[in-house]
């Protein structure tokens, strides 16, 4: 069963943004199904490294296009941002070391956050940024 299931209460409406979004629901129902079947670590651990670096990479979009049509909450964005690539380095080492292993509770750390961070703060610059590509396809 799908752990977190796509529906237009996570969709911002911006098209590219969707569709990574999308991809990050997917990776971590992957994740879940994994842990489910009591996948051993380095098979967990391997699928959450493609979901860490699937978030930078979207994180990065996302960045460059807050910059690209000066969205005024830009900073506090990006530190929110930071804030989980820095947790995601910190849960890897822990991996590597032994000191945690990647369960349920690492899971739902990440499906709260990512449907925290969608529904609130992406939500947020979608009318600003829906807005700057109207105005920049009439232009
Ligand atoms: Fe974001
Ligand atoms: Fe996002």
């Amino acid at each position: 069963m799908a752990l977190l299931e796509w529906s237009d209460e996570l969709s911002v409406g911006i098209d590219t943004i969707d569709k990574q979004h999308m991809i990050l629901v997917r990776a971590i129902n992957l994740l879940a199904m994994a842990i489910e079947k009591n996948s051993e670590q380095e098979l967990l651990t391997a699928i959450f490294e493609t979901l860490a670096n699937y978030t930078i990479t979207h994180f990065s979009y996302e960045e460059e296009l807050l910059d690209h049509f000066g969205y005024p909450e830009s900073v506090e964005h990006k530190k929110s941002h930071q804030a989980l690539v820095d947790e995601l380095k910190i849960l890897k080492e822990k991996f590597d070391t032994g000191e945690d292993h990647l369960g349920p509770q690492v899971l739902k750390f990440l499906v709260d956050w990512l449907t925290k961070h969608i529904m609130g703060t992406d939500k947020r610059y979608a009318p600003f940024i829906l807005d700057g590509m109207k105005r920049q396809r009439n232009s």
